[in-house]
């Protein structure tokens, strides 16, 4: 079986990415699975190619840092033509109302209009499906944001072959029990999102330990005093309690009666949170002081996920009648 994910260099990494998608690959991966940085993915809306290429590399050091395998890390990029190849055979099996139906499309496009939006914008589900469907994965572990490009995937995969001929791994997606959606700090409302304008909300894996307790001090509470694991009156102490959950590997609800009142749960948060982000944000910045090994890892990535998706590049070339 293999698991395949990845992450998209659109910002830093933060808890949310670490605790629902990044974490659970470095304890759950096995030999063989592959996490990659979806550089390919951060050019659909508008973004700066030095600063892109700069957090492609952080992103690629956190993987490591987390405890993903050297061997089992590479960046999209190196990719780009049997990954665009691939793309282009699964864009004319899609349909245009599949790819605009995607919540994440209608999300990002709403404040440019779909009209200015970028077409790269409307068709990057169709890219993450060629990222999977190229490496023959059959788990995706995401967390709840990504279900549903998954699920085109899927549907993808199953036109395809039953189209062409049977030559792709139908894919599904894995979402985490715990922290599956951590929302943003400052307005639960919203899932904490690396393209966040204001940070207030939002912490990085690279936060130095007083911004984290800085930013969790001033975390929005519902201001009913009840503590009380209650998602939906009581979003943003229910986050809070997932954050707390995730970090000490208990469920929300029986973290919710250890603390008298939210100023220690706060402080709990906030120590917790700093003690597991630790040993990560450290192992980056080493791996990020030493260039050329990192850049040695991702060659040597590039090499064995290139190789590794390459017939099956070549068999939907030749059964949908081209290459
Ligand atoms: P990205 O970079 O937005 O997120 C990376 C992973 O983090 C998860 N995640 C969260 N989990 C919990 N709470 C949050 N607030 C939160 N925000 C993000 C995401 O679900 C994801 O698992 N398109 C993808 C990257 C990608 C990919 C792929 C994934 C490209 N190709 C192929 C799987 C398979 C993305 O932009 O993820």
């Amino acid at each position: 079986m293999t698991r395949l994910s990845g992450i998209t260099p659109s910002g830093h990494a933060h808890v949310g990415n670490y605790l629902g998608a990044i974490r659970r690959w470095a304890r759950e991966g096995a030999q063989g699975d592959l996490y990659f940085v979806s550089d390919l993915h951060a050019m659909t809306t508008a973004y700066h190619p030095q600063r892109l290429r700069a957090r492609a590399r952080e992103l690629l050091a956190t993987l490591i840092a987390s405890g993903i395998e050297p061997n089992q890390v590479f960046v999209q990029s190196d990719l780009i033509r049997e990954i665009g190849a691939l793309t282009w055979l699964l864009e004319c099996t899609c349909a245009y109302g599949e790819a605009a139906r995607m919540t994440q499309f209608k999300e990002k496009s709403g404040t440019d209009g779909k009209i200015a939006a970028r077409v790269g914008l409307l068709t990057y589900p169709v890219l993450m499906a060629a990222d999977i469907l190229l490496q023959g994965a059959d788990e995706v572990p995401v967390g709840d944001d990504q279900e549903q490009h998954v699920e085109l995937a899927r549907a993808l995969a199953r036109r395809f072959n039953s189209t062409h001929g049977e030559v792709f791994t139908v894919p599904r997606a894995v979402t985490p029990r715990a922290a599956a959606r951590v929302r943003d700090l400052a307005d639960p409302t919203r899932k904490m999102d690396k393209s966040a304008t204001d940070a207030a909300g939002v912490i990085f894996v690279l936060d130095e330990p007083d911004m984290v307790r800085r930013k969790i001090k001033r975390a929005v509470t519902d201001g009913l005093e009840r503590l009380e694991y209650r998602p939906d009156d009581q979003p943003g102490l229910a986050n809070l309690l997932e954050i707390l959950a995730a970090c000490l590997g208990k469920s929300p609800r029986e973290v919710a009666d250890g603390y008298p009142s939210y100023d220690s749960l706060k402080d709990a948060v906030a120590e917790a949170l700093i003690e597991e982000l630790r040993p990560i944000r450290t192992g980056t910045l080493s791996l990020l002081a030493d260039i050329d090994h990192l850049d040695k890892i991702r060659a040597e990535g590039a090499i064995r996920a290139r190789e590794r998706g390459q017939h099956r590049l070549e068999s939907a070339l030749r059964l949908a009648g081209v290459g």
